[in-house]
């Protein structure tokens, strides 16, 4: 039976446009779902915003709008970036909706139930931009230590008894050493937690724009026990049969560095306290800088992740972004680098493979796919560098994208350099049997290749494999070798240099 496997992305804060931060994300993701559908899972992949809380509904009045119109305009650019970087959500999910509400309420109704919320007073500093309260200790210089600016906040709320979680979010790490990744990010979160935990203040008076708490309609659910409570919502909750039950246990939140302990800490202590089952994992990712400077909207200097598509292509974006640094560290953005990137690993290396193969193969050999003979040493080393799909399986499972595209590169130079060795062009009039053996263990290394890249660059894998015929049912990661005789389209280019 088919494995469930579930994945999410943050919910983005609909205060402004996407910028390139939630497309990393989100691609992030996507490129582990479409890896996990092709390995046969039965994958659910979760995307949508975060449309509630104090930020939003100051954004909607500066814009003069009603704060539904606003978030629905805004929600709906974030919408429109799934189609433009390629990614295949299964869901998109808005805490505006009704189905949402329910679920918060009822969650919220279920702590209450178990003891978990008291009604107290909130006396302390608020960061609108974070969304998030801190302690006098924590401010550095009179802000919040992400540098937001802070304002005084005293009002009736509503607790969650995030003190009394402490010991078991402590065991809880010890036994799943995997729960929370890279480790690095772990031992933070554990000294956050070994350091002690304060109750959580979980409702606000002196705004409306949220989930009202039930039986207390002065006030609105705190937007972080909203937000997060989405991961569920979409899974049918409060009904814990149907897709709760298939893919909840298997769930991967990926989550900017940012926002870890929102999901690492507060998440686990909200879902213990309900006695509901935990996700398995929560993997968070670093930050991208620009031209090595901050991102921010002050600055002006954001990047617009559907310029960059309409540019470059989702594939040269979506490869840029995931090779570029290893997963869960920081990165800096260069467009030069991109370009880069673009002209030598996918329009040097990976592009002109096919094509010279393809063209050759065209040229030469009738366009078909031709018969091999009996295979030297060389082209069995080719044809076995290819079988790593436990080494990717590896890679994927460690959301380590940079690795695994470099081990799938590793291939591609391998095939490169094989073609040059071997000079097939030289075979045309002296040993056509040998000259066709070369070729096929290079087609059948691209079409390899092909299958491997799919989850990367999906278009460009997908124009490769119609190239070389291979039907829609066989490109799954491995697939049927190439048939001799199988008649080829014509070859077109699928990387064309990038000349600004
Ligand atoms: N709404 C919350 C998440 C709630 S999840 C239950 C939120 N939204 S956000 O829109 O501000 O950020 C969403 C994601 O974008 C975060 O994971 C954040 O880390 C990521 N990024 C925002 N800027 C980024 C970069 N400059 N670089 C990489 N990712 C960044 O937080």
């Amino acid at each position: 039976m088919a494995q469930p496997f579930y994945i999410t992305t943050p919910i983005y804060y609909v205060n402004d446009i996407p910028h390139i931060g939630h497309a990393y994300t989100t691609l992030a993701c996507d490129t582990l779902a479409r890896y996990k559908r092709l390995a046969g899972d039965d994958v659910y992949f979760l995307t949508g915003t975060d449309e509630h809380g104090q930020k939003v509904e100051k954004a909607a009045e500066q814009k003069g709008l009603a704060p539904q119109d606003f978030v629905d305009q805004v929600s709906q650019s974030f919408r429109d970036l799934i189609p433009a970087i390629n990614a295949t959500p299964d869901d998109f999910i808005r805490t505006t909706e009704i189905r949402h509400k329910q679920a918060v309420q009822h969650l919220w109704d279920e702590l209450v139930k178990q003891g978990a919320i008291y009604l107290g007073e909130y006396s302390g500093w608020y960061a609108v931009r974070d969304e998030a309260f801190y302690g006098e200790g924590e401010l550095v210089n009179g802000k919040a230590p992400t540098g937001a600016d802070v304002e005084w906040v005293t009002e009736s709320s509503y607790f969650f008894r995030l003190s009394a979680f402490q010991d078991r979010l402590l065991e809880l790490y010890h036994q799943n050493p995997g729960f929370i990744a890279p480790q690095s990010r772990r031992n933070e979160v554990m000294r956050f937690v070994e350091g002690g935990l304060h109750d959580l203040s979980i409702s606000r008076t002196s705004f409306k724009w949220g989930v009202t708490v039930p039986n207390d309609p002065k006030h609105v659910v705190y937007v972080w026990l909203d937000a997060l409570t989405n991961y569920i919502t979409a899974l049918e909750y409060p009904d814990q049969g149907g897709n709760f039950g298939k893919y909840w246990p298997h769930a991967i939140h990926v989550v900017g560095k940012d926002i870890l302990r929102f999901h690492a800490v507060y998440w686990p202590a909200f879902l213990m306290a309900a006695n509901l089952p935990l996700p398995k994992q929560i993997f968070a990712h670093g930050w991208w800088t620009n031209e090595g400077e901050k991102i921010s909207k002050s600055l002006g200097n954001t990047i617009d992740p559907i310029e960059l598509v309409q540019t470059f292509g989702a594939d040269a974006v979506r490869y840029f972004l995931l090779r570029e640094v290893s997963f869960g560290q920081d990165g800096d953005f260069s467009r030069q680098q991109l370009i880069n990137r673009y002209n030598s690993d996918l329009a040097n290396a990976y592009g002109n493979l096919v094509q010279r193969v393809l063209s050759f193969i065209h040229k030469s050999c009738d366009g078909v796919v031709p018969k091999p003979q009996d295979l030297q040493e060389s082209d069995q080393d080719l044809l076995n560098a290819c079988m790593i799909t436990t080494q990717l399986e590896t890679d994927m499972e460690a959301l380590a994208f940079h690795k695994y595209a470099d081990h799938a590169w590793q291939i591609i130079a391998h095939a490169n350099r094989y073609m040059d060795e071997q000079k097939p062009w030289g075979l045309k009039t002296t040993d056509v049997p040998r000259m066709h053996t070369i070729l096929y263990a290079l087609a059948d290394t691209i079409r390899q290749i092909a299958l491997l890249t799919q989850p990367l660059l999906p278009v460009a894998s997908a124009a490769i494999l119609d190239q070389l015929a291979i039907p829609l049912d066989q490109r799954k990661l491995v697939g049927n070798p190439l048939k001799p005789g199988t008649p080829l389209p014509e070859p077109k280019g699928v990387f064309p240099r990038y000349v600004p």
